[in-house]
């Protein structure tokens, strides 16, 4: 019986800067993904006018995006790269999951309640509706392998429920069409359109804090830019936010357990070994025992030796927008031709009925 193929998708919003934790938690294992798996990496842009509509320069900003993805290595021509935006068949899927998926699922989404804030009534349906909108682009795909960041990990769980109830919905007409395909779900064999996709949430990055406060994820939209590295920042930039990064008066314990009560100092730790590919326990290892005033200048060198590459190769990437461009339209016919390819299926199964 023939199984899912293995297919990796996953997808950065174009709203601010890109920040270390998108690079731990997410760019660097996509890259490293390329090696082992087909992979489709997307700029999602209709997601990022799900909490803001109007954008300065959400064109500027997807090619920001897109050069990050460059200049950290993924491999355009081997994979795929492409906005969001251009591939209508995710609106489409979007859609049909906005009627498989329950008010009350989206209404628990942790994401949803953040970004709404307490006016809720005020948010916009786009931002309720996101999760299904974000299972479409990975099962549009039929993706398999989903690698993200810790906060993702909601989302994707109510990916595999949109999949499963609509394997169930439709398990007569799949039948009938011959469409599914056998899967393992824990201990069992079923058979469904859809794949259950598996997140990714690996390494020792998968979540990391804020700079100046060990309690709160670093993030885009935090209004102190000192609360994040930007993979844009210069080598002054970054050593001095780094230095300036709360932490306690204590040093570096020599076990990990040490670190438990210890947000900041495990944030630090966490994001040494994220960027030097080594475990906590060896950064714990060589620095156990040492004050900040120590840790952190070699923390900073680390991040600058890794990032300032990135940096450099991101602006000459953007210094040729049509460059960009170009891996953008070519992705986006290469992911139409699959999306399409699915999509014709599920009008059949679905029977909307067309040529
Ligand atoms: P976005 O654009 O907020 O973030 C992009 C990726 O970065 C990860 N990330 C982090 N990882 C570790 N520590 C942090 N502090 C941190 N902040 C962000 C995120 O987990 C993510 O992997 N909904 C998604 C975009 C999306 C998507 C998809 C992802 C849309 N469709 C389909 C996967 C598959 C988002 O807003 O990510």
């Amino acid at each position: 019986m023939p199984s899912f193929q293995p297919l990796v998708f996953s997808g950065v919003q174009p709203t601010g800067n890109l920040h270390l934790g998108n690079y731990l938690g997410a760019i660097r294992r996509f890259v490293a993904l390329q090696d082992s798996h087909d992979c489709i990496y997307c700029v999602v842009d209709l997601h990022s006018i799900t909490a803001q509509l109007v954008h300065d320069d959400l064109a500027g900003q997807t090619r920001a995006i897109t050069a990050a993805f460059l200049a950290a290595g993924i491999d355009p021509e081997k994979h795929i790269v492409f906005n969001q935006s251009r591939v209508m068949q995710h609106a489409e899927l979007a859609w049909i999951f906005n009627c498989v998926a329950r008010i009350g699922w989206m209404n628990r989404m942790t994401q949803f309640k953040d970004k709404a804030g307490k006016d809720r009534e005020n948010a916009s349906l786009g931002l309720l509706a996101y999760p299904s909108l974000m299972a479409a682009d990975i099962l549009v795909y039929r993706a398999t392998h989903v690698p993200v960041g810790e906060d993702q990990k909601q989302h994707l769980e109510l990916t595999r429920d949109i999949a499963t109830k609509f394997n169930n919905d439709f398990s007569d007409r799949i039948g009938q069409l011959g469409a599914g395909v056998d899967m393992t779900v824990g201990d069992e064999r079923v058979n469904g359109f859809f794949p259950l996709t598996e997140p990714l949430i690996e390494g020792t990055a998968t979540r990391v804090m804020s700079l100046r406060d060990g309690m709160k994820k670093m993030s885009k939209s935090d209004p102190s830019d000192l609360s994040r590295i930007n993979l844009t920042d210069d080598a002054d930039t970054i050593a001095k936010k780094i230095k300036k990064a709360k932490t306690d008066p204590e040093p570096l314990p020599s076990e990990l357990e040490g670190l438990e009560a210890r947000p900041e100092a495990d944030n630090l730790v966490g994001i040494y070994a994220g960027l030097s590919d080594r475990s906590r326990e060896s950064v714990i290892a060589e620095f156990g025992g040492q004050q900040f005033s120590v840790f952190k200048p070699a923390l900073a060198e680390l991040a600058v030796e890794k990032l300032a590459p990135i940096a450099s190769e991101m602006r000459r990437i953007m210094a040729d927008p049509a460059y960009v461009d170009a891996v953008l339209r070519n992705g986006g016919e290469r992911a139409a031709v699959r999306a399409e390819a699915t999509m014709k299926t599920v009008r059949e199964i679905i029977g909307f009925v067309g040529d």
